[in-house]
C-alpha cells in the first residue's frame, strides 16, 4: 500500500505545532497529543514498517569512528531499522537522519543511542566512585553535563543509570551502580536521571540537550547468585521490593524515558518474559509509560534459559511481556511478521510496543526537526569543554575515600625531594577512565603519576617503578621497587585492579588484590623504614586488603575517577583536597565473609562471643570498613541527638537534629548519615537502614546542627501481607559519621497502622 505523502506531511505539521506548545509539568512522552500522534503514525504502517521501528540495531567500530554496518543506509531507507547504537557524530547523525526522513516511505527519523554511563568524552568517576561522594547535586551535575556532551554529538538515549544493588563484590558490575544500599541507590538513580533529561518528570525532554535516561537492568540483576555475571537470581519477594526495586521506582518516578530488561531470571522467570516485572509492577504498579528495551542479545537468550525452544519462539514471549525494543537480537524483524501472519501473536501486541516508540520520537522532537541533535557547532564547543574537565576535577576529589591515615602520614609534603611511585597502576590512565569511557581517550586522562607530577612541579624527583604486574605472580620487579622505596623521601603504591577488572563478564571468585601486588607492598613497607608510605588503591569493587589494612600507614581509595584522576588523587595526597567521601559499599575481612552488607536482617543469634551464634569462628563479625566508613584530615564529633517529638502518629513526620563538630584543626566535608531501626515489627527488619544523609563543611571548632525530617515512607514496611505500612512501635534513631559509628535514640509511633500501599501485585 502507498501512502499518500501529504498524509505524513500534514502529520508532521502537526508535530511542529505542538512542539511550540509551552512545557507542563508532565513528561512529553505521555502527552495527549504523542498519543494521538502515535496513532495517526501507526494507522499508516505495514507490519514490516511497524517491526522496523522495532528494531535497534548495534553499529561498529572504524579507525575514522562508528558507522551503521554495511547495508545499513539500505535499511533504513526499506524502514527496517528504529534504532541505532553505538553510532554517534553530528555530521554522520545528520546524514543517517536525512536518509532516513528523506529517502525512506514514511519518513520516520532514527534513535541513536549509547552507553553514556559516566561521561561521553569528558569522563566522569565511575558510578560507584560517585555514589561515594554521597553528594546528588554533584552526581547530577555530571550527568547534565554529560548529556551535553552526549548529544551534541547527535545522541538521544543513553543507556544509563544503572541502579542494581549489589551485595555481592565478585560480581563486577558492581562498579556501573550505587552498591549495596536502597536508599542511597534510589537517590543517586534519580539524580542521574535529573541529570540526563535536564529536570525532573522528563519535563525537559526535547530540547536538544536532554538524554533520555535508561534505567537498567529490570530487576535484580545485581543478586546474581554467586557474584557471576548473567546468572540466575534467587531473592524472597519482601527482599526483591525491599532491597533491590526500590532505585528502579525512584528512577522510573524522576521521569526516566526507557528501562531495560535484565538478562538474569528471578524464581525461573527470565526478566524478558516477565509481564509481571514489565507490566504488573513496571507499567500498573509504578505508571511508567516510556518504553522498554531488551538488553544485547537478551531475547534470544530465553531459548538458553529454556523458556523457549527457537528464537521466534522467545520473541513472542518478550513482546508479550512488554519488552518494546529489540537490541541487537534482530528476532523482532525476522520472524515476528510471520507469528503474526500465522496467528500466533496479535498485531495489537506490536502496534502498542510501536505507539510507545513513536511516542517517544514525538517528544524529542524528531518529527519536527530530525536534526536537533546533530550540530557540529554545539559538538565543537561542549566536547572536552574546560568547564567539563573542571566540573570533573570535583566530582574526582569528591569519590575519594580515606580509609587508614595512622600518625597523619597524609598529606605529604609538596617539597619532598624526592617520591617513589610504585605499583602496576601508577601510569594507567587507561584504567583510571574506568569500565564505559564512551568516547573518552586514556591520552586526555590523568594517571596518578602525571597528576602527581602536575602537582609538585619539575623540582621534586619521581622515581617510577612498576614493581609487579597487575594480576599475576612475577616478582621480578620487586629489586627495582625496593631500590626505590629506599632511596626516596616518600613513596605511592598504587595497587588495585585494571579497569578491565570489574564491570560486565569481570566477576572476580576473589575480591583479594590480585598478583603478586600485596607481596610487593609488604617488600617496599619493608624497606621503606619510617619514611611515609601511602597506599593508592584504584579499583571498580569493593575490595579485601586485610594486610594493607593491617601495615600501611596509609591508605586511600580511589576507584575509577575518569579523566582527571592523577589531579584529583594528588589534591588528596598533598592536602589541597580534604577527602570526604564514604563507602557506598560494605569492605569485607576477605571474600569468604560475602554476603556482608551493614542492613542485614535481625537473625534469632546475633553474633557475640558465645558459641550458639551467627558467626565464622575464624574471623570476627565485623566488616574491614563499615558501609558510610571514611575518613577526613579532620575529626568529626556527633553529639546532642534530638527530635521534634518523643511520640508522632503513623502519618505524621518528625525533625531529627544533631550537632556536628568539626575536632580536628583543618576545615573539612563531612556526610553526616541518618540511619533507623523499627525495634518491633510484624516481620523480621534490618538492624538498621540508612534514611538520610547530609554533606556539611565545616571549619576548625565550628559546630552545625544537621536537621533530617522524616515521614510515613521512612518508617514504612512490607508486612505480612505485602502491604506497605507504618506500624506502631518505638523506633531507633542513629546518627554519625558512618553506619557503625553511631549515636542513637527512640521515638514511638503510636495509634493504628497507617496503610501507605496495597498488597504488591502477586509474582507469577
Ligand atoms: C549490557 C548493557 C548495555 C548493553 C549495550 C549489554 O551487554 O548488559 O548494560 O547497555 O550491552 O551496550
Amino acid at each position: 500500500m502507498r501512502i499518500p505523502l501529504p498524509v505524513v506531511s500534514a502529520l508532521v505539521a502537526a508535530a511542529v505545532c505542538s512542539n511550540v506548545a509551552p512545557m507542563s509539568a508532565q513528561s512529553p512522552i505521555a502527552s495527549a497529543r504523542a498519543y494521538r500522534f502515535a496513532d495517526s503514525v501507526l494507522a499508516l504502517m505495514t507490519l514490516d514498517e511497524k517491526l522496523g521501528q522495532l528494531a535497534q540495531t548495534p553499529g561498529r567500530g572504524t579507525p575514522n569512528g562508528p558507522l551503521v554496518p554495511v547495508g545499513g543506509e539500505a535499511l533504513i531507507r526499506a524502514g527496517r531499522v528504529g534504532s541505532y547504537l553505538g553510532v554517534f557524530g553530528a555530521e554522520y547523525t545528520h546524514e543517517l537522519q536525512r536518509i532516513a526522513t528523506q529517502e525512506s516511505r514514511l519518513k520516520i527519523p532514527l534513535l541513536f543511542a549509547f552507553d553514556v554511563i559516566h561521561g561521553f568524552r569528558t569522563i566522569y568517576p565511575v558510578p560507584l566512585a560517585q555514589a561515594a561522594s554521597f553528594d546528588p547535586v554533584r552526581v547530577e551535575y555530571s550527568a547534565r553535563q554529560t548529556a551535553i556532551e552526549a548529544t551534541a554529538h547527535g545522541l538521544h538515549w543513553t543507556f544509563a543509570p544503572m541502579v542494581d544493588i549489589a551485595r555481592d563484590p565478585r560480581w563486577g558490575r558492581i562498579v556501573e551502580g550505587a552498591g549495596e544500599d536502597p536508599y542511597l541507590g534510589s537517590v543517586m538513580a534519580a539524580a542521574q536521571v535529573r541529570g540526563f533529561q535536564g529536570g525532573a518528570n522528563g519535563v525537559n525532554i526535547g530540547a536538544n540537550d536532554a538524554l533520555l535516561a535508561n534505567v537498567k537492568h529490570f530487576a535484580a540483576y545485581g543478586g546474581a547468585e554467586g557474584g557471576r555475571d548473567y546468572n540466575s537470581v534467587e531473592l524472597t519477594e519482601r527482599t526483591l521490593w525491599e532491597t533491590y526495586l526500590p532505585p528502579y521506582e525512584a528512577a522510573v518516578k524522576a521521569g526516566a524515558a526507557f528501562v531495560m530488561s535484565s538478562f538474569n531470571d528471578i524464581g525461573g522467570i527470565p526478566a524478558h518474559s516477565s509481564d509481571w516485572l514489565l507490566q504488573d509492577v513496571l507499567r500498573n504498579r509504578w505508571g511508567f509509560k516510556g518504553v522498554v528495551v531488551s538488553d544485547w542479545g537478551g531475547i534470544g537468550e530465553m531459548v538458553k534459559h529454556r523458556v523457549a525452544a527457537t528464537t521466534g519462539e522467545a520473541g513472542i514471549l518478550a513482546i508479550r511481556a512488554g519488552v518494546d525494543f529489540d537490541m541487537s537480537d534482530g528476532i523482532y524483524a525476522d520472524s515476528l511478521a510471520a507469528a503474526v501472519r500465522a496467528g500466533r501473536l496479535s498485531e495489537a501486541v506490536v502496534d502498542s510496543a510501536v505507539r510507545r516508540v513513536l511516542r517517544i520520537k514525538y517528544a524529542l522532537g524528531l518529527f519536527q526537526d530530525p536534526y536537533k541533535f546533530s550540530d557540529v557547532a554545539r559538538e565543537r564547543r561542549y566536547t572536552l569543554a574546560p568547564e567539563h574537565r573542571a566540573a570533573s576535577r570535583i566530582a574526582a576529589r569528591e569519590a575519594i575515600v580515606l580509609l587508614k591515615n595512622s600518625n597523619k602520614t597524609l598529606p605529604l609534603r609538596k617539597n619532598l625531594r624526592s617520591i617513589a611511585l610504585i605499583g602496576p597502576l601508577a601510569d594507567d590512565a587507561r584504567s583510571a577512565m574506568g569500565n564505559w569511557p564512551a568516547d573518552g581517550r586514556s591520552s586526555e586522562t590523568l594517571s596518578v603519576l602525571a597528576g602527581i607530577r602536575a602537582a609538585v612541579g619539575p623540582s621534586v624527583q619521581l622515581i617510577q617503578v612498576r614493581g609487579s604486574p597487575v594480576d599475576t605472580a612475577d616478582t621480578t620487579g620487586f629489586a627495582a621497587a625496593r631500590t626505590a622505596a629506599s632511596q626516596a623521601d616518600a613513596v605511592v603504591l598504587v595497587l588495585g585492579e585494571r579497569e578491565d577488572m570489574s564491570a560486565e563478564a569481570e566477576s572476580r571468585s576473589s575480591i583479594e588484590v590480585p598478583g603478586s601486588q600485596v607481596a610487593l607492598a609488604r617488600t617496599v613497607l619493608g624497606f621503606a623504614g619510617s619514611k611515609p608510605v601511602v597506599v593508592v588503591l584504584m579499583n571498580g569493587r569493593a575490595l579485601a586488603i586485610p594486610e594493607l589494612a593491617r601495615e600501611a600507614p596509609a591508605i586511600v581509595e580511589t576507584w575509577f575517577l575518569g579523566s582527571e584522576h592523577g589531579g584529583a588523587v594528588a589534591d588528596v595526597l598533598f592536602g589541597d583536597y580534604n577527602p570526604s567521601g564514604k563507602l557506598p559499599v560494605t569492605f569485607p575481612r576477605v571474600t569468604g565473609q560475602i554476603p556482608i552488607y551493614y542492613n542485614h536482617r535481625s537473625t534469632g543469634r546475633p553474633p557475640d562471643s558465645t558459641k550458639y551464634t551467627s558467626k565464622y569462628n575464624d574471623l570476627p563479625s565485623t566488616p574491614q570498613f563499615p558501609f558510610g566508613y571514611g575518613l577526613s584530615y579532620t575529626t568529626f564529633a556527633y553529639s546532642n541527638l534530638r527530635l521534634s517529638a518523643a511520640k508522632i502518629s503513623a502519618s505524621d513526620s518528625l525533625t531529627i537534629t544533631v550537632d556536628v563538630r568539626n575536632s580536628g584543626d583543618v576545615a573539612g566535608d563531612e556526610v553526616a548519615q541518618l540511619y533507623l531501626r523499627d525495634d518491633v515489627a510484624s516481620v523480621a527488619e534490618p538492624v538498621k537502614s540508612l534514611k538520610g544523609f547530609q554533606r556539611i563543611s565545616l571549619r576548625p571548632g565550628e559546630t552545625r546542627s544537621v536537621t533530617f525530617r522524616i515521614g510515613p515512607s521512612s518508617l514504612a514496611l512490607y508486612d505480612r501481607q505485602m502491604r506497605r505500612v507504618v506500624e506502631p512501635g518505638t523506633f531507633t534513631v542513629y546518627a554519625g559519621t558512618n553506619s557503625a559509628d553511631v549515636i542513637s535514640t527512640q521515638f514511638e509511633v503510636t495509634g493504628p497502622v497507617l496503610v501507605l500501599a496495597p498488597p504488591t501485585p502477586r509474582f507469577h
